[in-house]
C-alpha cells in the first residue's frame, strides 16, 4: 500500500508534524492529534486535526472512539513530554503525568484499538523512541525511563499481534533536526559567528560521546522510515528502527 488512513499523535509540533504533513503531501488520508488549538500549529489544511491531552481520562476515551471510527492502516505514536523546567525537581504526580503521557496512555490506546480489530485487519503502528534510554543521566533520566518504560509496553504489543495482519514497531531516535533546535543551533552559530553545522557536532559530540553522526537526523528519514515499516506489513511486526547514528549497542 501507498497511501491510506493515518493517525498520527503528537501532530501539532516537531516530528510528528513533519510525518503528518508529508503523508497529506503524499496523498495520504491523515488525522492529527495534540493539545494546543490548531490556529498554533503550522498543518496544511488536508490534515484534519483533533485536540486531545492524554493525561485526560475524557480525551482518552475520545480518541479510542476516533482511532475505531478512523479505522487507520497507520498509527504513528510521535506524543512526548519532556518534563518542563529540569531545574525543579518533579514531584510524584509530574513523574506520573510524564509516564503517563509518554507510555500508559499511548500504550492503553492502542493496545485496545488493535485487540478490538479483525485479525485479518492490517494496521501499522509506529511507535517513536529515543536513544537516551542507553545513555541516561541526571538531568534524562526520568525522561530516559518513560522512554524505556514505552519500549518494554512496545515489546508487548507487538508480541499480542502474533499471528495477526497488524504490526507494532519501534522507531528510535537520536537528535533529531527538529525546527525547535535547529532555531536554537542557528542562534548560537549567529551569536557566535561560526557555521551551524560547526554548532551541531560540537552540540553532538557533548550530548553523548558515543555518538558517530556529526549531523542532526533529518526529519524526512524518519517519514521515510515510516513508509518502509508500511510496506513491510505484518514482517514489520517487533521491529527496531534504530536512526541514531550508532549511539547504543545491545540494550534494544
Ligand atoms: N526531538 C529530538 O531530538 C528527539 C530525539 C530522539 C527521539 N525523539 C522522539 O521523537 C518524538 C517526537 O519528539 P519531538 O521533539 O518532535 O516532539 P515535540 O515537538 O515536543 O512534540 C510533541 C507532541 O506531543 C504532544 N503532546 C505533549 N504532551 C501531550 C499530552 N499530554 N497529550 C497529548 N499530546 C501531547 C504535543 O502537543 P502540544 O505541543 O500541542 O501540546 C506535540 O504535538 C518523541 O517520541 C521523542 O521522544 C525526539
Amino acid at each position: 500500500m501507498t497511501t491510506g488512513r493515518a493517525v498520527i499523535l503528537g501532530a501539532s509540533s516537531g516530528l510528528g508534524a513533519h510525518v503528518a504533513r508529508r503523508l497529506a503531501e503524499e496523498g495520504w488520508s491523515v488525522t492529527g492529534t495534540g493539545r494546543r488549538p490548531r490556529t498554533d500549529t503550522d498543518l496544511p489544511d488536508e490534515v484534519r486535526y483533533l485536540r486531545s491531552d492524554l493525561t485526560d481520562d475524557e480525551h482518552l476515551r475520545e480518541l479510542g472512539a476516533h482511532l475505531r471510527k478512523v479505522d487507520p492502516d497507520l498509527v504513528v505514536h510521535s506524543v512526548v513530554t519532556y518534563g518542563g523546567d529540569m531545574a525543579t525537581p518533579r514531584s510524584v504526580e509530574d513523574l506520573g503525568a510524564m509516564f503517563r503521557t509518554n507510555a500508559i496512555a499511548p500504550f492503553v490506546l492502542i493496545r485496545d484499538y488493535l485487540a478490538g480489530l479483525p485479525a485479518a485487519r492490517a494496521c501499522s503502528c509506529v511507535i517513536v523512541n529515543s536513544d537516551s534510554i542507553y545513555h541516561a543521566n541526571d538531568t534524562s533520566a526520568e525522561y530516559a525511563a518513560t522512554k524505556a518504560a514505552l519500549r518494554v509496553l512496545t515489546a508487548g504489543l507487538a508480541s499480542a499481534c502474533r499471528g495477526r495482519r497488524s504490526s507494532v514497531s519501534t522507531l528510535a531516535l537520536g537528535p533529531l533536526a527538529d525546527p525547535r533546535k535547529l532555531a536554537e543551533l542557528t542562534a548560537i552559530a549567529e551569536r557566535r559567528r561560526i557555521p551551524a553545522e560547526e554548532v551541531a557536532r560540537i552540540f553532538l559530540a557533548r550530548l553523548n560521546p558515543s555518538l558517530v553522526i556529526t549531523e542532526l537526523i533529518d526529519l524526512e528519514a524518519c517519514l521515510r522510515s515510516v513508509l518502509h515499516v508500511v510496506s513491510l506489513g505484518p514482517t514489520a511486526n517487533g521491529m527496531v528502527i534504530k536512526l541514531d547514528g550508532g549511539s547504543s549497542g545491545s540494550l534494544v
